[in-house]
């Protein structure tokens, strides 16, 4: 048996599917478990169908500590990568405690268990969400934290537990990664984002009136202070950061203690220069509409990536065009999604 074995949590999901090939494709073993609420089976045959090898799968909830338990010890874990979560911020304001059962009780269950069971190096998905309202950009880690949404409060929630849990046990090796606005699809177009509802980001609507699925893309906000008038972000290609998992394990393996980064390509891109390199990728025009300002939002955010480089070896090595290439060829193939 391979003494790298990683349980995957949220493994069928957008970040975590993309971030399982990677995995696979590096000599992990790759144990996954997730509970469908945000994602199909489909998913796991497609990422073994990339890798060319086989994966576990367990269809679970990580607040099922029992059957967690049972898992860990049959299938001797290295480490854990935990994306398992639920992600919009407009149905957290919405259903909040919904958001913190399932984030933060969900992110305790699975600590108790493994602490249980001795396995004490996780890689944690935590969001530029908890910078806030950045007071200057580019943001680094050192920058001040908040929470604007239930969303946000449980991912800074999980962050402040984690954070004590290392101050109890300097055992533990905890990765915290920090991810800017992840885009694009893996580039067999098997695998890719398809959200269950209207999509609340930028390029999964983008992709879905570039298809026929919506009739046009509302601009939200004309006015911030930026090079159009539109909103600044920071996207990155979703293999690059799966990628970033994949460094950030390593890194965990080889040294003591825990750390902190984010994963960002610290370029910041407009909602009109998005749209225009979709356009540019696709050949399709997006229709578009300027509208009010969508509230909770920013005008400008994107990350200093010195420390994942520094700490990591790690930089995003995709730009723009390729993450709208492969946007668009996961929607063009799968345009009902999975
Ligand atoms: P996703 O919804 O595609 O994947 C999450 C997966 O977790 C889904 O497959 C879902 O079914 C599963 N899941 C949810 N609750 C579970 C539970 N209790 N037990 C087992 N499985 C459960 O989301 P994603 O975009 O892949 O995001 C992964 C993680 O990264 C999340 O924690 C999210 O908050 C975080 N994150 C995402 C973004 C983003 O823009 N996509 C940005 C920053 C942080
Ligand atoms: C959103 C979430 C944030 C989360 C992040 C990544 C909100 C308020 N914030 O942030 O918590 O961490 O996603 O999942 O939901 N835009 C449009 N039209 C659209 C959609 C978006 O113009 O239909 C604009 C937005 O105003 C913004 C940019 O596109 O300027 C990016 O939006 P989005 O993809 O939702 O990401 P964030 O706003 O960074």
């Amino acid at each position: 048996m391979s003494e790298r074995s990683v349980l995957v949590t949220g493994a069928s999901g957008y970040i975590g599917s993309h971030t399982c090939v990677c995995l696979l494709q590096n000599g992990w073993r790759v144990i996954g478990i997730d509970n469908f609420s945000n994602s199909s089976p489909k998913v796991i045959p497609r990422i073994e169908q990339i890798a060319q090898l086989p994966m576990s799968f367990h269809r679970l909830d990580i607040r099922d500590t029992s059957a967690l338990s049972e898992i860990l010890r049959q299938e001797h874990i290295t480490a854990v990568v935990h994306f398992a979560g639920l992600k919009s911020v407009s149905e957290s304001v919405a259903k909040p405690l919904d958001y913190f059962d399932n984030n933060v009780c969900g992110s305790v269950a699975l600590l108790r268990v493994l602490q249980q069971e001795g396995i004490r190096k996780l890689v944690f998905s935590s969001s530029a969400t908890v910078y806030g309202e950045p007071t200057s950009v580019p943001v680094t880690e050192e920058a001040s934290t908040s929470a604007t949404n239930p969303y946000g409060r449980s991912k800074l929630m999980v962050e402040q537990m984690l954070s004590d849990l290392i101050n109890s046990d300097a055992t533990w090796r905890i990765a915290t990664l920090r991810y800017f606005n992840p885009v694009g699809a893996h580039e067999s177009g098997l695998i890719g984002e398809d959200p269950r509802d209207v999509p609340n980001n930028l390029m999964p609507f983008i992709a879905q009136v570039a298809v026929g699925r919506r009739p046009q893309l509302q601009v939200f906000g004309d006015d911030y202070p930026t090079v159009d008038g539109s909103g600044v972000r920071d996207y990155i290609h979703v293999v690059d950061l799966a990628r970033g998992h994949l460094a950030a394990l390593d890194r965990l393996l080889n040294h003591a203690g825990s750390f902190t980064v984010n994963l960002g390509t610290g370029r910041g891109v407009s909602v009109l220069q998005a749209v225009a390199a979709f356009e540019q990728a696709s050949g399709r025009t997006i229709p578009l509409q300027r509208a009010a300002r969508r509230s909770g939002d920013i005008a400008t955010c994107y990350a200093s990536a010195t420390r994942a480089t520094e700490l990591l070896g790690w930089q995003a090595e995709y730009g723009l065009d390729k993450m709208c290439a492969d946007h668009w060829r996961w929607q063009h193939n799968n345009p009902d999604g999975y």
